[in-house]
């Protein structure tokens, strides 16, 4: 019985799937490679380059792999991206989300472990957020997530599909072999470090008249190895046949723009120039997670917890592959 994992070539997906192997689990990855590095996956592992809504293809990879659960990462993800471009990530997203939940269930497969987001609560009304804040996205991204929780949700009642949605806060930090590499690049850690490394002359701040101590906005960074044993623990509540939930996953501490900067200037010992902008439209304040009851369902336990050491990870990542993935993005 094997797991398949779409979007297993992306950021989180890729680090999931390096835990599943750690522990001996089978399993097979879907990506089409829009976002995704074909190296961030091992050369031994069944792979499938294909788009999730391609129902033939779903449909030979359950014939050829005997599936019992999904772990779905692959999404469009860029929030920015999809104010200009909702279409796409609705198709992406929603469209093509629904085409694969249908081609799940035709296989008989009836557990999977969804990436969601904090996107989906929008502008917060209070601070931390648990999971039962109210849901009003304020953008097509945390739309494109929200509408598929309420799906899954649907089909749950209909047709027995039990689901563990993810909410993740902002992912950041590395494995050793195994990073974040987005082109463009929109995530703050990244472009910290890609400017401490050179690559960028500075790293843009947008805004500095927010109601936080230094003006910048505050997030909850979570250790991207932190992520992935979330979701092997979200695996193993629902082969323990566990009911369908929706699980915050953050570290519960907020840091500002200029503190993430900051630190990062003292874990790489590098000068690191900042360039003012203005705020963008539809960025909160605030978003820090109430991250408890990932902990009492699932003993979900954090590992890193300190934002000096996640970065460290991701710095010690970029000393090892100062080129990052070398492979080429396709749309
Ligand atoms: N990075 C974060 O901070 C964050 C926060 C909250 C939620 N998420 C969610 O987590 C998931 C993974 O995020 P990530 O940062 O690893 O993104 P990523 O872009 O690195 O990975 C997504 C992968 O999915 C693939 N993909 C996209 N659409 C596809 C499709 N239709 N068919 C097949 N493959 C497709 C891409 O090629 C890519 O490899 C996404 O669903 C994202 O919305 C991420």
């Amino acid at each position: 019985m094997a797991i398949l994992v779409t979007g297993g070539a992306g950021y989180i997906g890729s680090v999931t799937v390096e835990l599943l192997r750690a522990r001996a689990e089978r399993v097979v990855i879907l990506d089409d490679l829009a976002r995704g590095h074909r190296a961030a996956v091992p050369a031994d592992m069944p792979f499938y380059q294909g788009r999730v809504g391609d129902s033939e293809l779903v449909a030979r990879i359950a014939r050829e792999h005997d599936l019992e659960s999904c772990i779905h990462f692959a999404a469009l993800a860029d929030v920015g991206e999809s104010v200009t471009e909702p279409a796409r990530y609705f198709d992406n997203n929603v469209r093509q989300g629904i085409v694969f939940l249908d081609s799940l269930l035709q296989a008989g497969v009836r557990r999977m472990v969804f990436s969601s987001t904090c996107a989906t609560y929008g502008e917060p009304q209070q601070i931390p957020i648990s999971e039962d804040h109210p849901q009003q996205p304020t953008n097509p991204y945390g739309w494109s997530k929200l509408f598929m929780e309420r799906i899954m949700e649907s089909y749950d009642r209909a047709y027995g599909l039990k689901f563990v949605a993810l909410r993740y806060f902002n992912a950041c930090g590395a494995t050793r072999e195994l990073g974040e590499q987005h082109e463009p690049e929109t995530h703050l850690m990244p472009n910290v470090l890609a400017a401490a490394q050179g690559r960028l002359s500075a790293v843009s701040v947008f805004g500095n008249d927010y109601p936080t101590p230094d003006g910048t906005p505050i997030r909850d960074y979570i250790h991207v190895a932190d992520l992935g044993a979330a979701h092997i623990l979200a695996l193993r509540h629902l082969r323990a046949g566990g009911e369908s939930e929706r699980i915050n996953l953050g570290n519960g501490q907020g840091y500002s723009v200029l503190e993430v900067i900051e630190t990062a200037r003292q874990v790489t010992g590098r000068p690191i120039e900042l360039k003012l902008e203005p705020p963008r439209p539809g960025d909160p304040s605030r978003l820090v997670a109430d991250a408890q009851k990932a902990r009492t369902l699932l003993g979900w336990r954090p590992a890193y917890p300190d934002l000096a050491a996640i970065i460290q990870s991701d710095w010690n990542w970029r000393l090892r592959h100062p080129e990052g993935y070398v492979s080429e993005r396709k749309d």
